[in-house]
């Protein structure tokens, strides 16, 4: 199995300045990059709860996290009161949500998120549940469609890629990675001018869909506040601008209402240094805020 390089992680371990004692509640734990970096500050006592809604994620952090300190538990940040049956009713001095997938789910062909390996179409983080991309492209409508690929993978052949999509489809079920690469590829003109593959933002945008991602974000949003102790800081990075445009707004809100403080007024980026070394980091933004101890 493929590793996962955690985005923005000095930046992180500075913007929320973990504490000896501290508790953490990773919402992503992933293979647990961040959380590991945590866990060492706030060594003795600090202990985690690492959420993810992708079992397979568990498997990693079993033998990378200290499991004295750990406890991993399967579950959707976008359906809080479900999950507060696992995490209980407490709240925490750091939270972390690092949205989007993860590298190891990226680059396992039969999970169906990339168009770089041929495998079925499935795109489910949680695979024990929900419609995959295939079920997804075979019930569409082609108006639906088009929305969904210019909202939410910003392209400007939205129209012409989901008109292809729906004569493939007409023909054959569009069941694999492969296939709906191809129907993509064959549908946009080749400029020369992209770097990026025609199929990037269309697999982003059924993956974005298929996961619910946008609602589940506005989910936790709308209930952030009760997850924080006083004193405590939550770090959101997001890769995406209909995510980031989300948690600015929810900031901006929670600091004018004066029990938070903006940390990061302006989103923190990679350096280019770090865009070389992992390329998945170009887009992610880094906000963090603080509740205060007194309300202002
Ligand atoms: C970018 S990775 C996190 C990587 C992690 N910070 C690390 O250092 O390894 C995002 C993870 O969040 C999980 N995830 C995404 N949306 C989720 C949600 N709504 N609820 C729970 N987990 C989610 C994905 O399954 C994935 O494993």
């Amino acid at each position: 199995m493929t590793g996962h390089d955690p985005v923005l992680l000095e930046a992180v371990v500075d913007g929320l300045a973990p504490l000896p004692g501290e508790h953490l509640l990773d919402l992503t734990i992933g293979r647990g990059g961040h959380a590991l970096r945590i866990l060492e500050a706030t060594a003795p006592g600090g202990r985690l709860i690492g959420v993810d809604r992708d079992p397979a994620a568990h498997a990693m952090c079993r033998t990378s996290l200290p499991a004295d300190r750990t406890e991993l538990v399967h579950g959707n940040f976008g359906d809080l009161p479900t999950l507060r049956q696992s995490i209980g009713s407490g709240t925490w001095d750091l939270v972390l949500a690092d949205l989007g997938v993860s590298s190891p789910q990226l680059d396992d062909g039969e999970r169906g998120f990339s168009f770089r390996f041929d495998g079925p179409l499935d795109m489910r983080m949680d695979p024990t549940r929900g419609e995959t991309a295939a079920q997804l492209i075979a019930m569409i409508t082609e108006e639906s469609l088009v929305t969904l690929i210019k909202e939410l993978g910003e392209d400007r052949h939205a129209r012409k890629i989901a008109a292809a999509i729906i004569r493939a489809r007409a023909e054959e079920p569009i069941e694999t990675t492969g296939r709906l690469a191809a129907v993509i590829r064959n549908a946009v003109p080749v400029t020369g001018s992209s770097k990026l593959d025609a199929a990037t933002r269309t697999f982003q945008a059924l993956r974005i869909a298929v996961n619910r991602e946008l609602e589940a974000l506005q989910h936790l949003l709308d209930r952030i506040g009760s997850l924080l102790s006083p004193g405590g800081r939550l770090a959101i990075i997001s890769f995406h601008s209909l995510e980031d445009r989300k948690v600015k707004e929810c900031f901006r809100t929670l600091s004018s209402e004066g029990d938070h403080l903006l940390l990061t007024t302006r989103p923190i980026r990679a350096t280019d240094s770090e865009v070389r070394h992992n390329p998945r980091s170009r887009s992610a933004r880094l906000r963090i805020i603080r509740r205060l101890e007194e309300p202002a």
